[in-house]
């Protein structure tokens, strides 16, 4: 073969691979949720993830910002999306000044502004705080951090979003029907617009488990599990094999609706199945079905029918059983046990 012709090749072998870019996977992390009084501390936790686990798990959210998790993760590649304190969202929607205090505590002794350092991705402003006493808070304390963010000159790497459950949308059946709920309609359809002058996505929590649970008679868990062999929901144009990828187009339809057009971000902040603590709908088996398909689909393929660009990366909850959670199938989502043993096989 000639030079030439193997550089004809190679164009070739580019050009096809962007032409399918629209399918290509996206990735998958973990949460990392400390409720608990029996875990390994947040630096052996970090170096459990970026060297036994050698980056098998590449993005890793935390809930708070805990300081010897965010410095063992300045020495990692590991992609961080991190959360603050419910309690602090009023003074960060007040005051400028705390919202910067905030930026310089817990960010930048981190990350530098060549983006050296932890790989801060997301900074999320409360988590499921909407409807409820918070949720006036959330926009403007976006708007105070995103404001530090930019100064900081941490804008290149940093975006500054929320976290929502299911709960927000008053429609999501069938997909296409999504649609923010009445008692939250100004607030989402503001942060909304707001994420996408930014560029940013909105962050979910997605969870078919509960979908299910709560009328097993009317869902198939092959639905609900990824494991259906035909399409269950047919809406339109749009078929579905699975409720997760119908429960997010719900809030496709919901976003879309708000800002007139198709350019929306998503990215799942939270997905996961319960392996014991609600028996029989929460079990070893289930659990490995559903996060290993979840895993899967994620990574071969990052979109959903109505949008299959959506490039939707997923934090699967969670990295391990939680023992201060409340009773019952909440301690029992992890992937791992306290001492670093698999619960089952994923990673
Ligand atoms: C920061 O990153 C830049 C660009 O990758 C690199 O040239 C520089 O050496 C890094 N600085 C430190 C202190 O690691
Ligand atoms: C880890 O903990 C689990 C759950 O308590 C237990 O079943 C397993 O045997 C432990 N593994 C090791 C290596 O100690």
């Amino acid at each position: 073969m000639t030079p030439t012709s193997a550089l004809w090749i190679l164009l070739f072998v580019i050009m096809a691979m962007s032409h399918h870019s629209e399918v290509l996977g996206a990735n998958v992390g973990i949460n990392y949720g400390r409720i608990a009084n029996d875990l390994p501390s947040p630096k052996r936790v970090i170096e459990f993830l970026a060297r036994d686990l050698q980056y098998k798990i590449p993005m890793v959210r935390l809930f708070d910002p805990e300081p010897e998790a965010l410095a063992a993760l300045s020495e990692t590649n590991l992609v961080v999306s991190l959360g603050t304190l419910n309690e602090d969202l009023s003074q960060l929607a007040s005051s400028i000044d705390f919202a910067r205090e905030w930026l310089n505590k817990y960010v930048t002794p981190y990350m530098d502004s060549a983006g050296n350092g932890t790989k801060f991705r997301y900074l999320t402003l409360g988590n499921e705080v909407i409807p409820g006493p918070f949720a006036e808070n959330v926009l403007p304390a976006m708007k105070n951090l995103q404001q530090a963010v930019v100064e900081a000159k941490l804008s290149d790497y940093i975006q500054v979003s929320t976290v929502v459950s299911a709960g927000v949308l008053g429609s999501s059946y069938p997909p296409s029907t999504g649609v923010f709920a009445d008692n939250v309609a100004g607030i989402m359809s503001d942060i909304v617009k707001y994420l996408h002058d930014n560029n940013a996505p909105l962050l979910i929590n997605i969870y078919p488990y509960f979908a299910y649970i709560s009328d097993t008679e009317h869902i198939s868990l092959d639905y609900a599990l990824f494991t259906s062999k035909q399409p269950v929901v047919i809406d339109g144009e749009w078929q579905y094999y699975n409720l997760f990828d119908a429960m997010v187009d719900a809030f496709v339809a919901a976003m879309v609706k708000v800002i007139g057009s198709e350019d929306i971000k998503i990215v799942v902040a939270e997905s996961g199945w319960p392996s014991a603590g609600n028996e029989p709908y929460s079990n070893f088996e289930s659990a490995m079905t559903y996060n290993n398909n979840l895993k899967n689909r994620i990574q071969n393929q990052g979109g959903t029918p109505r949008k299959p660009d959506l490039n939707l990366d997923t934090y699967i909850f969670a990295l391990f059983n939680e023992n201060q959670k409340p009773a019952g199938a909440e301690q029992h989502c992890g992937s791992f046990y306290p001492n670093l043993s698999k619960v089952y096989p994923l990673w």
